[in-house]
């Protein structure tokens, strides 16, 4: 394999807009350097009024797959030939795969999410009353999958509550009854989470450069929690710090996004990619973008 891109060279594109700080094209290249493959992912900035004529050509290129991300997640679903359950259930896509001239699209925010508990040693959700804050597409994506994976109750918290109104009663109807809603202030907060096993912060509030922010009160945490962050910059957010200090286990928001994409790289490559040089890569990524901003 050369050491530039060639006529050979299989590429994975990125479609969204703005897409300066995504962080997949350096875990991406890093582990097709990494493991010797001859592709090349590129992110390529596309206006909403563009994504057809863009998309439709990528089909006549040597293209292995995609990832979608902001604003195209839905738009693109109508460019499709077929798509996976998860994705057809969530209306949206963040990932494709080229097979035989037949474009395939793919959601893999809600297994990246399991995986990345799973890693952090909840095996399985199947009986568990979880706590969700947010009602954003990250967490409709989460949402959807720990009731396709069992969890027997899904209480949603979000700031503007039609929002949770509006996913509840889409997982009740299209999965299983097991979806309610919470409301951000008042005391049923409390109560749910003494219920709960786990709590999910879907919210941005944490996020760089706002890293002081906490998405529920410090002192409803307690030990019997297992807290986990979509938020991955910074790497401890506020919110995991507080739930450590306060004797939760802690999951990670990288590890969503390095799962979300090891299941990308599988569809296009065929090769599960080992996560330690991934997480490497993300990690180094990470800090240079740190560096910069
Ligand atoms: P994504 O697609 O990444 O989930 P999003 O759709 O913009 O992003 O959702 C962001 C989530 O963070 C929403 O649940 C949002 O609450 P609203 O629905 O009320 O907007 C939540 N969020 C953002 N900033 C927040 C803040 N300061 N306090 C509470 N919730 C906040």
């Amino acid at each position: 394999m050369p050491g530039y891109p060639s006529s050979l060279t299989k590429l994975v594109i990125l479609l969204g807009e703005p897409l300066g700080h995504s962080l997949s094209p350096a875990i991406h290249n890093a582990m097709f350097a990494h493991l010797g493959l001859d592709y090349l992912y590129l992110p390529v900035e596309v206006a909403r009024e563009d994504l057809a004529v863009v998309f439709n050509g990528l089909r006549r290129m040597n293209v292995a797959g995609c990832n979608v991300t902001i604003p195209h997640k839905v738009a693109i679903l109508e460019l499709l030939d077929e798509l996976h359950p998860q994705a057809a259930a969530l209306g949206a896509v963040n990932t494709i795969r080229f097979a035989d001239g037949r474009a395939i699209g793919y959601n893999t925010d809600g297994e990246g999410f399991l995986r990345s508990l799973a890693e952090g040693g909840i095996a399985s959700v199947a009986g568990q009353e979880i706590l969700l804050l947010g009602a954003g597409g990250a967490v409709r994506a989460i949402a959807m999958s720990l009731a396709f994976a069992g969890a027997a109750a899904i209480h949603i918290c979000n700031r503007s509550g039609d929002k949770a109104e509006r996913l509840a009663a889409e997982i009740n109807a299209k999965i299983r009854p097991c979806a309610a809603t919470v409301a951000a202030e008042g005391g049923a907060l409390r109560q749910v989470v003494a219920r709960c096993q786990l709590l999910v912060n879907g919210t941005s509030v944490g996020m760089h450069p706002h890293g002081q922010a906490l998405p529920i009160a410090a002192e409803f945490l307690a030990p019997h929690l297992t807290v986990a962050d979509i938020v991955y910059n910074p790497h401890t957010t506020r919110l995991l710090a507080a739930a450590m200090e306060r004797g939760c286990r802690v999951v990670h928001g990288l590890g969503m996004l390095l799962h979300q994409g090891a299941l990308g790289f599988a569809l296009w490559t065929g090769i599960e990619p080992p996560l330690a040089p991934m997480r490497a890569a993300a990690e180094e990524a990470l800090a240079a973008r740190e560096g910069r901003g």
